[in-house]
C-alpha cells in the first residue's frame, strides 16, 4: 500500500490530494481544489496572477488535503507532481514545491504529465475505467483521441489542429457575452435553444474519410468559432439561445463521430472521456447513446474531477512510481511536451 501526495498547479487550479493503494486498486484519501476566481474579471487566466494566486495557496491546500486526508507528510510515501503542459511560472510553483518537501523528506518526486493525469483520473471514480481503452480528452488546452492499450502505451490517433474543445466553448461564451470559463455557461444556454434555428458545418468531419486519411481523426474548431461570430454579427440576442444551440451540437456531433471511428477501428469496448469538457453532461450522454452501436460503456468524471485536479495526478504518479520511475531533483517545469509512453500506429 502506497501513499501519495498529489500536486497540480499548471493553470488556475491549485490542488492538491492524498490517495494510497497499489496496481488499480486506489483509493481517493483527500482532494482540495482552489479555484482562482480572480481570472473571471480578465475574461481568461492571467499567467503572471495564476503563479502569485498558487504561491499563496499552495501551503495552506497541501496543508489542508493532508489533514483531510488524516496523513501527516511523514506518512506520505511519495509525492506527484504535474510538470508539464501549462503555463511555466505556475508549474514552477508546483514543481519547486513539490521538489523541496520531497528533497526533505527524503522520499521520490515524480513529474507527471498533466494529460496523462486526465487519461487516469476517471479510474478515480469508475473501477472499470482501465486500458485498453479509446479515450477522448477533451481540455481548455488540448483535444486528443487516443488509443489506450495499457497503462503507459498511447497511441495518438487525432487531435486538434488549432483550438482546442474548452477553448472553443470559451470563445463562445465570450462571444455570446457569458462568464468564463465558459463551457457550463454555453452548455446550460445551449439547451434552451431551438436546435433547427442556426446550422454549423460539422468542422473536419466528412463521410469520404478513409483511416488512413490524418483528418479521419483529426479535429478542427477556429472555422466553427468564426462560423459563431457571423452568427451572432447578424443576430439579436434572443437569437444567442439557438446559435448555442447549434455550436454545441456542432461540436457534440464531432467528438462523438470522430471517437466512434477510434473505437471501430480499434475494437474497443470501453471510452473513456477526461479533461473539462468532460464534465459536459450533453456530450456524454451523446457518447453512451452513440456507442451503444458499438457495445462499448461510456466511462465519465464528475465535473469535480474533469476539472484540473491533484489526485488524477497522483494516480498517475503511482503508476511510474510502481513501474520505478524517480524524478531527478533537477525536474522542471515546460509549457509544452509531448504525451510520455507515445507509441506510433
Ligand atoms: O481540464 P481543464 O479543467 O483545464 C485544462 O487542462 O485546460 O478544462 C477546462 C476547460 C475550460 O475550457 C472550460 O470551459 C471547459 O473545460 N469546461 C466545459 C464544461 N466544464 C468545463 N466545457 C463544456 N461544457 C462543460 N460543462
Ligand atoms: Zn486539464
Amino acid at each position: 500500500m502506497t501513499r501519495i501526495l498529489g500536486i497540480e498547479t499548471s493553470c488556475d487550479e491549485t490542488s492538491a490530494s492524498v490517495i494510497e493503494g497499489a496496481g488499480d486498486d486506489v483509493a481517493m484519501r483527500s482532494l482540495v481544489i482552489l479555484s482562482q476566481d480572480v481570472h473571471r474579471v480578465f475574461g481568461g487566466v492571467v499567467p503572471e496572477i495564476a503563479s502569485r494566486q498558487h504561491l499563496t495557496a499552495i501551503v495552506p491546500v497541501v496543508t489542508r488535503a493532508l489533514d483531510d486526508a488524516g496523513a501527516t507528510l511523514e506518512t506520505i510515501d511519495a509525492i506527484a507532481v504535474t510538470h508539464a503542459p501549462g503555463l511555466v511560472g505556475a508549474l514552477l510553483v508546483g514543481v519547486s514545491f513539490a521538489k523541496a518537501l520531497a528533497f526533505g523528506r527524503g522520499i521520490p518526486c515524480l513529474g507527471v504529465h498533466h494529460m496523462e493525469g486526465h487519461l487516469f483520473g476517471t479510474a478515480l471514480e469508475h473501477a472499470d475505467a482501465l486500458p485498453p481503452f479509446t479515450a477522448l480528452l477533451v481540455s481548455g488546452g488540448h483535444t486528443m483521441i487516443v488509443d489506450v492499450p495499457e497503462w503507459g502505451r498511447y497511441e495518438l490517433l487525432g487531435r486538434t489542429r488549432d483550438d482546442a474543445a474548452g477553448e472553443a466553448f470559451d470563445k463562445v461564451a465570450k462571444l455570446l457575452g457569458l462568464p468564463y470559463p465558459g463551457g457550463p455557461h454555453v452548455e446550460r444556454l445551449a439547451a434552451t435553444g431551438d436546435p433547427s434555428r442556426f446550422r454549423f458545418a460539422r468542422p473536419m468531419l466528412r463521410r469520404d474519410q478513409q483511416p488512413g486519411d490524418a483528418e479521419y481523426y483529426d479535429l478542427s474548431f477556429s472555422g466553427l468559432k468564426t462560423a459563431v461570430l457571423n452568427a451572432v454579427h447578424g443576430a439579436t440576442p434572443e437569437d444567442h439561445p439557438h446559435i448555442a444551440r447549434a455550436f454545441h451540437d456542432a461540436i457534440v456531433e464531432t467528438l462523438v463521430e470522430k471517437t466512434a471511428r477510434a473505437v471501430a477501428q480499434r475494437g474497443r469496448t470501453r471510452v473513456v472521456l477526461g479533461g473539462g469538457v468532460a464534465g459536459n453532461r450533453t456530450l456524454v450522454a451523446a457518447m453512451r447513446a452513440r456507442m451503444k452501436r458499438h457495445h462499448a460503456e461510456v466511462f465519465a468524471p464528475s465535473a469535480r474531477i474533469a476539472t484540473d485536479n491533484a489526485a488524477m495526478i497522483a494516480r498517475a504518479g503511482l503508476f511510474h512510481l510502481e513501474r520505478g520511475m524517480r524524478s531527478p531533483l533537477d525536474l522542471n517545469a515546460f509549457a509544452s511536451l509531448p504525451l510520455p509512453g507515445l507509441v506510433s500506429a
